[in-house]
Parts: structure tokens; sequence; C-alpha cells
């Protein structure tokens, strides 16, 4: 059964099937990364280009090592170093890109729409590797593949997001995806970080740690993005620890045991203490694995639209 869309552009209405069918598919690649020989022919004779023109670790070697264990050509592309420094426009280099015969384009860019607007001026499927502060679906999924592979389900659990909501693409990917697959979602952050407007989505909203941490299953812990001028939303990173850091005391005095987080990269001692991030209750490696398997379907499965 294929996907309902040629391109991987958010989790915004995607529907229960394709998100089941994505996560179900993924399960068979992640049994493929656990054999001696971690390669499969699916993407053989396809070209797949990683565009990215915001900085990456997870994501774009994630994303290239999914494509090569699909026997995919792979073509890498970072913005530094490129044409774009000499004007090139966003259009001109992918449609570039594109005449050399590629079939799909990953992209992470900054700006919030950047791949909707490549779907319609290339030919090839496109995947949002991130845009901007809208959406990171495939890390959307990869969470939500963590979380059903940890606790045998999504529906009913309790999945509360904390931290810096508003400059969030994966908060965003994960309330979309995981309310579609009938999640319990919170988030809890300062009100200057969590947008007015967010209840709309369905979703519950806190400003005490304390008040949520009860009743939660899965803590998924943001980082504060000081580069997208975070910082000027709380006084200063001392206060934000005190108020919003995941610490082993404040969730001992939760009195529950949850899963915990973070899509990385994690700055340690502010939003996430170093030994909550390091406990057996962190699945955040496993995330990163889970992320090559899900990138692997995902890739799949648009290629079979072709
Ligand atoms: N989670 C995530 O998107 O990490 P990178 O920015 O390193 O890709």
């Amino acid at each position: 059964m294929p996907l309902h869309s040629k391109h991987l552009l958010g989790l915004d209405g995607m529907s229960r099937e394709d998100l089941q069918l994505i996560l179900d598919t993924a399960v068979s690649f992640r049994e493929v990364l656990e054999r001696p020989i971690k390669k499969v022919p699916p993407l053989q004779g396809k070209t797949v280009a990683n565009m990215f023109f915001e900085n990456s670790t997870r994501t774009r070697l994630s994303f290239e090592l999914a494509e090569r264990r699909l026997s995919a050509d792979v073509l890498g592309f970072v913005a530094t170093g490129s044409s774009v420094s000499k004007g090139e426009t966003l259009k001109d280099t992918a449609r570039n890109i594109e005449a050399m015969k590629v079939d799909m384009v990953v992209m992470r860019h900054s700006a919030a729409g950047a791949s909707h607007y490549l779907s319609r001026v290339i030919d090839a499927n496109v995947i949002n590797a991130g845009d901007g502060s809208h959406e990171h679906p495939t890390q959307g999924l990869l969470d939500m593949y963590t979380i059903r592979e940890k606790h045998g389900r999504l529906n009913d659990l309790h999945v509360c997001i904390v931290g810096d909501i508003s400059h969030s693409r994966v908060a965003r990917s994960n309330i979309f995806g995981l309310k579609t697959m009938g999640a319990r979602v919170s988030v809890c952050g300062p009100a200057t970080m969590i947008p007015r407007e967010i209840d709309r989505l369905g979703v519950d909203v806190y400003h005490h740690l304390d008040d949520v941490l009860p009743t939660v299953d899965v803590l998924n812990v943001l980082r504060i993005q000081l580069e997208r001028d975070a910082g000027r939303l709380f006084p200063t990173i001392r206060e934000y620890r005190q108020t919003f850091g995941i610490t082993r005391r404040r969730l001992e005095k939760a009195g529950r045991v949850m899963t915990i987080m973070h899509p990385g990269p994690i700055n340690r001692d502010v939003e996430i203490s170093a030994d909550v991030a390091d406990s057996e209750h962190s699945v955040i490696l496993q995330q990163v694995l889970n992320g090559v398997a899900v990138r692997m379907s995902v890739l799949y499965l648009l290629s079979t639209r072709n």
C-alpha cells in the first residue's frame, strides 16, 4: 500500500493509516540494522541528494546511512562552500541538482515552509529534514517509533513535551503525530516559550513541572535553542535549570517511572541533568538508532510512488 503523498513535508494532516504504515515498515528495517550485513537493495539505481542549509549531526548522518543501507547513490550538499555564497537561489540550486537525474531530495533549511516551496519547483520526492520552527517530521516519526517500541502502544499514553515549544519543530511534529495516534499530549514550559494558541492543537498546557510529572508516561525534553535567541525568553540559564531542568531529584519527587527522551543535541545540565540523560530510563540513543530505520522506511515508501 503506497503513502498518500509523494512528499514528506510534515505530520500535520497525515492520516493514521500513513503514520501506521511508516512505523510498521520501519520495524522490518530496524531488524536489518541488527544483521551482520546491514544493506538491502530497494533503492538500487536511485539517487538521493541531501541538501543541508543548516547545521545537523544526527539527521544528516542518519539520512545518509539510511540511503546507503537501501543501496541508493547519495549526493551530499552543504550550503557552506557551495554557490549559495555567490547568491544562487534555493530554486536554482535545487533545479541544478535535480538536473543531474536525482530522484529524491532531503532538505533542512532555516526557513519555515522551505520544503513545501521546494516540492512545488522540482519533480523529485521531497523529504523535510527540519524547516525553521515549523516541522521535523522524521524526528516526530522516530520519537513515535521509540515510544511504541518501549511501551507497546501510543494510544492513551501521556507524553509531555518540556521546554521551548514556540521555537520547536520537534514539538510540532510530535504533537501532530501523537495526537493522530491517540496519545494524550501536554506541554510544559515558561509562558514566554509556549505559543498562546497551542491549546487549539488539543494539548494540555502546564507551567509547573510538579503539576504534570505525576501522570506522565513519556517526558520529551527539548533543547534550549540559544542560537534562535531563546535565551531572551527567560532571565538566566540558572533560573531555567532550577524551574524546568529535568533532574533526578525532580523525577523522584514525582514518584513515577517515566521514559526520558531528547531529540539532541543536549545541553547537559541545562534542560536535562547528565545523570538523567544517561540513566536507565533514557532512550536518547535508541531514538538515534531508530531514526535510521524510520528514515529507511520513509525513503522506501516514497520511492515506491515514483
Ligand atoms: N535531532 C536533530 O535534528 O539533531 P540534528 O540537528 O543534529 O540533526
